[in-house]
């Protein structure tokens, strides 16, 4: 099967169930240090955007316009109730079509790595793209290089992967400043995290 249609698959069999798996790990530190570099009530792009909870929440939250993406309806449909002041669309990440210099932020949380590695550079660039002058992108990756498929919730997922270095390189070269990049431990697990600006 296509990777990116057993991705698809898998969330929309555990989307009713990720909500009690995912408040194992706490952002709110990564998300408010990102929300500091915004304008107030700016656009933001959630992309992977999983349930809503809590990424697109936080933003709602705080004031501002948030979009949301994932490839998987059933956890569309799902962001839809828990967040109904955002805009959900379904979309692969690999093609997002929004006009340049469109948002003032753009995250993608947990989200990358469940597309093959070789299209992390036309993602970023993309992103780079959409961003207004100035703009905040937020990527977290696997900090371990990897690709295959495992057993995730009981569905088979895949995962893909650079080493952090590469990953590093391929948001230099798509024209971003790294504001930071650091290994964090997110409820007993490591992910590589970048912030990044325009
Ligand atoms: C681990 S969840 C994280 C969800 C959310 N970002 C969060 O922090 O809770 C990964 C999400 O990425 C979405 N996803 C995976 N591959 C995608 C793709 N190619 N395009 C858009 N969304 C994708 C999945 O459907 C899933 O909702």
């Amino acid at each position: 099967m296509d990777k990116e249609q057993l991705v698809k698959e898998g969330y929309d069999m555990i989307s009713e169930n990720f909500l009690s798996f995912r408040h194992q790990f706490d952002n709110s530190q990564e998300l408010i240090i990102f929300a500091k570099f915004l304008p107030e009530n700016g656009r933001v792009l959630d992309v992977g955007c999983g349930v809503g909870i809590p990424v697109a929440g936080f933003f709602v939250e705080n004031g501002f316009e948030l979009t949301g993406i994932d490839i998987s309806e059933g956890m569309l449909k799902k962001a839809r109730e828990n967040i109904p002041e955002a805009q959900f669309f379904q979309y692969n990440m690999v093609d997002l079509d929004f006009p340049d210099n469109h948002f003032d932020g753009i995250v993608s949380i947990y989200s990358m790595f469940h597309v093959p590695k070789q299209k992390h550079v036309k993602i970023i660039k993309n992103f780079h793209r959409m961003l207004k002058k100035e703009g905040c992108m937020m990527l977290v990756f696997n900090p371990r290089e990897n690709e295959g498929v495992d057993d995730f919730l009981g569905t088979d997922m895949y995962w893909s992967c650079h080493k952090p270095e590469i990953s590093r390189e391929l948001v230099l070269k798509a024209g971003f400043e790294i504001i930071y990049d650091e290994i964090l431990d997110r409820g007993n697990e490591l992910m590589y995290w970048v912030m990044a600006k325009k």
